[in-house]
């Protein structure tokens, strides 16, 4: 169990423990040189390869990328075909290298709309790299937030059958969170969206609740570990507070530092 963001205080350090990023900009990277927008996504593939090993160098410990949102499907049934098909040979491509590298790979977000060969590569990735420490790479693939704090609830209720009674004590928030399809990671310290839009547009609703938002108008595949540090850098020039105040956390930090005036 990880501490909750508006229950407790999480334990935050120097380096954020979990970075989640929404990778927008393919389309229009291919379309500034005159590609096809799928010429954008392959380039994307390569810097989701960038992004992994610039985390695992800089000791993040979770890093979640979201691929493809349970709203893509309303674009042009030719492009989520071409995602579908990039998303099935990075599977087949991939997964052995994550394994390889120490990497625990998860993928959240509704499966039952992928095809049974993308299902079968999942299911084995997962188990292939389950006990894997290094890294848990999380993709959000046909995921919505606001699904799955649905799903929690259903599964919640499911399982406490006697919290839907009449009479029964009101419901605290936190008792979702196990339920969440992310609840083997902490929150996410570090939010990035590449591409210059500065919206959530349906990612990790419930965990951002106290996440440090970082946008950059660079296009995901100019994404690169430079971006990453400056990212890095921005994260940690911020105060991160949790509802206390600044005169608070610099008191607990003089209990902890004696030596720092
Ligand atoms: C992000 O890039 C990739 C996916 C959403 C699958 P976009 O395809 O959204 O690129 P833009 O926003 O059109 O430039
Ligand atoms: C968000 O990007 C989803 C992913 C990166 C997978 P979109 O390009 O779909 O977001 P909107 O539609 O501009 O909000
Ligand atoms: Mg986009």
């Amino acid at each position: 169990m990880f501490t909750s963001s508006t229950h407790g205080v999480p334990a935050t350090g120097a380096v954020p423990r979990h970075v989640a990023i929404i990778m927008d900009g393919n389309g229009r990277w291919a379309r500034q040189r005159r590609m096809p927008r799928v010429a954008g996504h392959r380039r994307g593939v390569e810097a989701v390869r960038g992004a992994i090993k610039a985390a695992v160098a800089t000791g993040i410990e979770y890093l979640t990328l979201f691929a493809f949102s349970s709203e893509n499907w309303r674009r042009p049934p030719e492009e989520v075909s071409i995602l579908m098909d990039l998303f099935l040979r990075a599977l087949e491509q991939e997964v052995a290298k994550l394994h390889a590298n120490g990497i625990r790979l998860r993928i959240v977000g509704d499966l039952a709309r992928f095809s049974p060969r993308i299902r079968e590569l999942i299911r084995d990735g997962e188990a292939l790299t389950a006990a894997n420490t290094r890294l848990t790479l999380t993709i959000a693939a046909n995921y919505g937030g606001r699904q799955d704090i649905a799903d929690a609830a259903q599964r919640y209720f499911a399982a406490h059958p006697q919290a839907a009674l009449p009479g029964a004590p009101p419901l605290a928030a936190d008792a979702l969170t196990p339920y969440l399809a992310m609840s083997y990671a902490p929150e996410p310290d570090l939010f990035i969206r590449t591409g210059g839009e500065q919206r959530i547009s349906n990612f990790l609703l419930w965990q951002l609740a106290y996440t440090e938002l970082y946008f950059t108008d660079l296009l995901w595949p100019d994404f690169d570990a430079a971006a990453l540090e400056d990212a890095l850098a921005s994260y940690r020039s911020r105060e991160r507070r949790f509802g206390r105040t600044s005169d608070q956390l610099q008191a607990a930090q003089r209990i902890v530092q004696p030596q720092v005036t």
